[in-house]
């Protein structure tokens, strides 16, 4: 069993806990500033093999550097602080730590990237199919579109020679042929679906990622957990999934 401490006991840290021993994992333990039962603070002493950090944004910068002065391995799935990535890549090479980050720990998803940029690549060799998506989330997501969108939309934008700009906004004109739709739309209580359409005259192609419930972000995280223990330097989830896909 690999010894893990959660970093943040919300929605995924609750989850992660509750899958945990499933993937081999043990639950050494946590530490949230507000949450019942919880450690406060982050001190060496609490910390096991390996942390997963799902806290806050504002908070993950200061916790990957008390991890890493402490020379533990760690997981941040926190989002919102990667424009630091440089530092945290210093970071862990001063301290000859293990750390993978990622915006998105959904293995499907990830698949899902791979698959789409091959239909995009292939469809591309047949100028009859036009490409757009769309994606739909639960009624209290702040943001549109979705990062995972975005991110979409790059794969497709650079396996096609025709598309050349993604537009995700209402359009009160025609599209243009370089122009990628990627529409988004808000209702209940979608945790995430994320769609793309190659279509011409005669037929059409759907790919389409659900996500039925949060514990697809935290199996990817138990793995990442797992991946990064036996390792030094900084990953990205992506690079994780191309290590295990070779
Ligand atoms: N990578 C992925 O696949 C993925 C998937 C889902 C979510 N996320 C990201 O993960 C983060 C957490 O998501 P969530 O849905 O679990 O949020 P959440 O339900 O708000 O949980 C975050 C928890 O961390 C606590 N916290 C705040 N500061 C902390 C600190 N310094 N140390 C330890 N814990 C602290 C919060 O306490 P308070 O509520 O009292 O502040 C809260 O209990 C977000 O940034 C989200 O965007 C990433």
């Amino acid at each position: 069993m690999l010894e893990i401490t959660l970093i943040g006991y919300g929605k995924m840290g609750r989850m992660i806990a509750s899958l945990a021993e499933g993937q081999g994992c043990h639950v050494h333990s946590i530490i949230d500033p507000t949450q019942e039962g919880c450690e406060r603070e982050i001190r060496p002493e609490f910390l096991a093999d390996v942390c997963i950090d799902f806290s806050q944004p504002d908070s993950a910068l200061a916790n990957i550097r008390q991890v890493a002065a402490a020379g533990k391995n760690l997981v941040v799935g926190t989002t919102g602080w990667h424009k630091q990535l440089d530092e945290v890549k210093d970071l862990t090479e001063k301290h000859g730590i293990g750390l993978l980050w990622g915006a998105n720990f959904s293995i499907g998803m990830n698949l899902f990237t791979r698959v789409a940029r091959y239909a995009a690549s292939i469809s591309d060799k047949f100028p009859m199919y036009d490409v757009c998506g769309w994606e739909m989330h639960h009624n209290q997501k702040a943001d549109s579109p979705s990062g995972t969108a975005i991110q979409l939309a790059s794969a497709i934008l650079e396996e096609s020679s025709v598309k050349d700009e993604a537009v995700y906004d209402k359009l009160d004109r025609k599209i243009q042929r370089n122009e990628l739709h990627f529409a988004s739309l808000r209702g209940g209580a979608v945790p995430g679906t994320h769609s793309l359409i190659f279509d011409c005259e005669t037929d059409s192609l759907e790919l389409t990622h659900r996500v039925r419930s949060r514990a697809c972000f935290a199996t990817g995280a138990l793995q990442a957990a797992q991946w990064i223990s036996l390792r030094k330097g900084c990953y990205s989830f992506n690079q994780m999934m191309e290590d295990l896909l070779c």
